[in-house]
């Protein structure tokens, strides 16, 4: 059975001062949640102490995105080598605040999935329809053209550190959430091209987080799908009383 997995995006929100304290109350209300794996990912900056203030949790820290060189001149990036000496275990690439707000492509991620993967981080790979495209049911389209040119040339044994991240564009911050058959739909969608580009196993032990508008009164629905393996949350991460509710809806 796959375990289920949340993770929170703090996106550019917190103080270091905040984010010290999210990350202990976090860490102090895991054990409330037994078998669900929990990840949070701060701004770089805080990283590090972050790190130190999950220190002795199970709770995974990770990056928000890096650069797929380990080194260069490459004015305000972060290598995934420094990410993994911060205290990263892993990295969330392709959100599509990265992909749409500052362009960064199918080629260009797989570089870094790639990098990542070499530097001994855990990646959750974001894909995710736009509303045109959903409309204009191209849904399957898009989601099939970001994981074959995404995951290109990556083995079945590198899938096995590899988490998927549904997250249609149209519900990412904006309150309206995928209903469960949208959510079901589109993760089978997932598992099935993962079995084709890969291989059945591969595809039976993916995990599949659905991400957008993920709160603690939806949560429980959405995380007990056949195909929903967990949540990337945004705006609910924020605060520990509603990420740590979903946390503890993931548990069966
Ligand atoms: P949201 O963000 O939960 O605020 O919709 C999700 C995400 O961007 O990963």
């Amino acid at each position: 059975m796959r375990p289920k997995f949340i993770a929170g995006n703090w996106k550019m929100y917190t103080s270091l001062g905040s984010a010290k304290d999210l990350a202990a109350a976090v860490a102090a209300g895991v054990a409330a949640a037994p078998g669900v794996t929990v990840a949070v990912c701060p701004p770089f900056p805080w990283l590090n102490p972050v790190h130190g203030a999950l220190a002795g949790s199970p709770v995974l820290l990770g990056g928000q995105n890096c650069h797929y060189e380990n080194e260069g001149a490459f004015t305000g990036e972060v290598a995934p080598v420094m990410l993994k000496e911060a205290g990263c275990d892993l990295v969330i690439l392709g959100h599509s605040e990265r992909r749409h707000g500052m362009g960064e492509t199918n080629d260009v991620l797989n570089k870094k999935v790639k990098a990542a993967l070499v530097a001994g981080l855990k990646v959750i790979f974001c894909i995710g329809e736009l509303l045109a495209e959903r409309e204009g049911n191209a849904t399957e389209a898009i989601l099939d053209k970001q994981l074959t040119a995404g995951l290109a040339g990556l083995t079945a044994a590198q899938m096995a550190n590899v988490v998927l991240a549904y997250e249609p564009v149209w519900a990412i911050g904006t309150g309206k959430v995928a209903t469960p058959d949208q959510a079901q739909a589109a993760h089978a969608f997932i598992r099935g091209k993962i079995k084709s580009q890969f291989d059945a196993a591969t595809a039976d032990a993916i995990v599949i987080q659905y991400g957008g508008s993920v709160k603690a009164d939806n949560a429980a629905t959405l995380l007990h799908l056949p195909d929903v393996d967990g949540a990337l949350v945004g705006g609910a991460s924020l605060k520990a009383d509603s990420f740590l509710a979903i946390v503890k809806a993931g548990v069966r």
